[in-house]
């Protein structure tokens, strides 16, 4: 009896020496040891910053050798981009939708009108997609504002991959227009359909 007792003492005192050796090599040596933050001043390298200018050749590590334009939404020649960089089909479509569904819908509304549920528990109310205004923006400029955020908007450029802003880009520029559309841009087809059942629609 008293052998196990001892012999579980001998245990437990073990095994708080060994955590305690554990717990002393935890510290701030990792971050406190000497090291340069970014813009800062340091003699060590070129030009006395810490800030130095990229190799030649240095690529995106994202996608490799990519079209500036598609990453940023600017045109190379001036302004936003007017034209989507890639190719608009119904897949990038409903993949926009999707995407806008999760990342865009909680303040802008599943309508584009600007007022989601985070606008009606507080949020600032964004402007309605469907104002003039932004009825004449072009598709680079909602890039431009889901890449970089926009006033008290954060920007989605390390949550949205580049892709995926756009197709939401194509999305948004497509609820604009099925939110203003008149019967007379529907295609032959659709009108006729829409007639044949318009009896049972309100
Ligand atoms: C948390 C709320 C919130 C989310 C989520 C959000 N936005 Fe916004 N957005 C805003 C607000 C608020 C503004 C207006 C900001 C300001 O004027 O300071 C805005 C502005 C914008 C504008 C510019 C509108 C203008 O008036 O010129 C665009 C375009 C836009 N958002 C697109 C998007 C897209 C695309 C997404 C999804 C990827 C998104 N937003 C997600 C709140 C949000």
């Amino acid at each position: 009896m008293n052998r196990t007792r001892s012999l579980l003492h001998v245990r437990t005192v073990a095994a708080l020496l060994a955590l305690a050796l554990v717990l002393a090599a935890c510290g701030q040596n990792m971050a406190d040891q000497p090291r340069v933050g970014a813009y800062q001043a340091t003699p060590f390298l070129e030009g006395g910053t810490s800030m130095q200018p990229l190799p030649d050749g240095v690529v995106a590590r994202e996608f490799g050798d990519v079209d500036p334009a598609f990453l940023t939404g600017q045109d190379p020649d001036g302004g936003q981009l007017t034209e989507l960089p890639i190719e608009l089909t119904t897949e990038l479509l409903l993949r926009g939708q999707e995407r806008y569904g999760i990342y865009c819908a909680v303040c802008h509304g599943y309508d584009g009108r600007g007022d989601g549920v985070a606008v009606q528990r507080g949020f600032p109310q964004p402007a309605s997609f469907h104002e003039q205004r932004l009825l004449d923006a072009s598709v680079g400029y909602v890039f431009g504002a889901a890449t970089n955020g926009f006033g008290r908007m954060y920007g989605y450029a390390s949550r949205i991959p580049p892709e995926d802003r756009w197709a939401i880009s194509a999305y948004v520029k497509a609820l604009q227009l099925s939110q203003n559309a008149e019967r007379s841009d529907l295609p032959a087809d659709v009108l006729e359909s829409l007639e044949s059942t318009e009896g049972s629609v309100r």
